[in-house]
């Protein structure tokens, strides 16, 4: 396993603590609407290969569109997408044939919106900012998400395809439940941007693991969990079993050591290192981060092997191979 100099960056966090923040008063409250100019051009980073969905947030804010609005418009490609079976239209369902999605946004200004186990509503990621946009809550469920949507216009369709009926007909012939999270079978669109001015945004976006039991939730709805920024610092996004990155609140665990000076790099392999201390060497499971900070460095880690991860910047849209901690 990889220590990265984990001993010094474990006295720093150390000392990092020790520092109590000074209360802000009226003038040095930071003022979200200043104009930052972001030097280096826009970076749009998500989760796995998702070319089109990260060139579709790249170009949208080369086009001046904020930062929020463009990790959205990355999340609704991979929800139209029937052939990606772990977003949006084509997900898997749960064991009794039901497509529940799950979303969360957090905007430069640290609101955030939430939606689970949603229904036959495609565009969760959308509905997640309507629900911090237009109702005085951050997280709706189920019926009670679905109805809002409907109030606002958004389409019903049923998001089981002929496909994916057939795959789930197919597994509940045995019903073995292990969820093999890779390449092959990714999960969650998790997408950071940061735009023009310098801000920094997020939206998640999935159908959980797949033939998942029915009502169950994973991270990718939970705030600190599958999703956090923090203006100031950066912010992190995480894909895979939702279960321990819940546990370990991954991606607020990511943000908060940058800002004890870790770089995203360092922060990442910390949270992916946490999972596998608490688990031993043999966990089989994946989870995978990416980050982006203030600054606009890019940081990266997983468990395992064949995770990547798409970065846009300056008209170029990479995918990038993630190193992971543990070869089996
Ligand atoms: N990471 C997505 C989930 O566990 O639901």
């Amino acid at each position: 396993m990889k220590r990265r100099s984990f001993l010094g960056k474990t006295l720093i966090g150390s000392l990092a603590t020790l520092i109590v923040p000074k209360a802000l008063s009226a003038s040095n409250k930071p003022n979200f609407s200043e104009v930052i100019k972001n030097e280096k051009g826009p970076i749009s980073i998500c989760t796995w290969n998702f070319v089109k969905a990260n060139a579709a947030a790249g170009k949208a804010l080369e086009s001046d569109l904020d930062a929020l609005s463009s990790a959205i418009k990355a999340a609704e490609v991979e929800e139209l997408n029937d052939k990606n079976t772990t977003v949006g239209y084509g997900g898997a369902p749960d064991r009794e044939g039901n497509v529940t999605l799950d979303a969360c946004v957090m905007d430069h200004k640290g609101d955030c919106g939430s939606v689970v186990a949603v229904q036959n509503i495609v565009h969760v990621a959308a509905l997640a900012r309507d629900v911090m946009e237009k109702t005085p809550h951050v997280m709706l469920a189920a019926e009670g998400a679905e109805s809002f949507a409907k109030s606002l216009g958004y389409k019903q369709t049923n998001l089981l395809t002929e496909e994916s009926k057939e795959s789930w007909l197919e597994w509940s012939k045995n019903s073995k439940y292990k969820p093999i999270i890779n390449i092959e079978n990714h999960d969650t669109i998790g997408v950071l941007c940061m735009d023009k001015k310098g801000n920094i945004a997020g939206a998640c976006s999935t159908s959980g693991l797949s033939y998942k039991m029915k009502g169950r939730v994973g991270d990718s709805s939970i705030i600190g969990s599958g999703l956090y920024v923090d203006n100031e610092i950066g912010g992190a996004v995480a894909t895979g079993m939702g279960e321990e990155i819940i546990k370990t609140v991954g991606s607020f665990l990511i943000v908060e050591l940058m800002r004890q000076g870790y770089s995203p790099q360092d922060a990442c392999d910390e949270a992916i290192q946490r999972i596998i201390r608490k688990q031993g060497e043999h966990v089989d499971f994946q989870v995978a981060y990416i980050a982006l900070d203030k600054q606009g460095r890019v940081g990266s880690s997983s468990i395992h092997k064949g995770f990547t991860y798409m970065k846009y910047q300056n008209g170029e849209n990479k995918n990038i191979e993630v190193n992971n901690f543990i070869n089996s």
